[in-house]
């Protein structure tokens, strides 16, 4: 695990031993985002939006990079040892995990990560979505909340590790289940990683 000097980022070993830069997400990162895209398969895309999603809408890609709002969070996951397709000295941009608040609950956010198709199975999902639980904490929230299709097994397995259980609420979309990690109960399972993941946010 190393630590980046000013721009804030870590290095840091996924259980399959990949490599992964992590930093916050960072309003230029549209080219990256928009890039990284390209590289999801039909089968992502309907894992992640629920339906074929073509292109990615200008609106998502504004949520991402919108992080003034209180609660907002991205976490950016690069393999450092590829060239970057934008431009930047990240490396080549593999995933994304993000959060946005609830509107009827203030400790409460719905998040969402996604891993480009060549890099998933790899741990970076695991990875991403550990550092994102971290920077919700330290934000004040106590629960983070994911809609997932049943069909999704990498995403239960992935939750299912985090200590994810099903919420029942009024509205489910057919064929989707309501998970939630409780944010300080998922930390015990991160070990050491957990403090590099805060030098993120500190
Ligand atoms: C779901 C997703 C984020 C997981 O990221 P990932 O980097 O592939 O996952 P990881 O490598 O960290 O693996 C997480 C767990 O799922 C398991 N897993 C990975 N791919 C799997 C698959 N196809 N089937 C079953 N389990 C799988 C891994 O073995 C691991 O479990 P383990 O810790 O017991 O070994 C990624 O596959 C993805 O981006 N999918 C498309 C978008 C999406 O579905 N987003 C979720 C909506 S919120």
């Amino acid at each position: 695990m190393s630590v980046g000097g000013s721009a804030c980022f870590i290095d840091i070993a996924t259980s399959r031993g990949l490599i992964v830069r992590l930093r916050r997400g960072l309003p230029s990162d549209e080219a990256a985002l928009r890039a990284g895209f390209e590289h999801l398969s039909e089968e992502s895309r309907y894992h992640r939006f629920f339906t074929a999603m073509p292109e990615l809408s200008d609106q998502l890609v504004e949520q991402f990079v919108n992080l003034d709002d209180h609660g907002r969070l991205a976490i950016a996951a690069f393999d450092p040892a590829e060239p970057s397709e934008v431009g930047t000295e990240d490396g080549l941009g593999i995933g994304v995990a993000r959060c946005i608040p609830a509107r009827t609950d203030v400790r409460s956010a719905e998040f969402a990560v996604t891993v480009i198709d060549r890099y998933q199975g790899h741990g970076v999902g695991r990875v991403l979505l550990e550092a994102l639980v971290v920077g919700a904490l330290r934000s004040g929230l106590t629960t983070i909340y994911g809609h997932v299709l049943h069909e999704n097994s990498a995403m239960v397995r992935l939750l299912g590790r985090m200590g994810g259980r099903d919420q029942f609420h009024e509205h489910p979309e057919p064929g989707t289940r309501r998970i939630a990690i409780d944010l300080e109960a998922a930390t015990t399972t991160m070990g050491g990683r957990r403090r590099a993941y805060a030098t993120l946010f500190s």
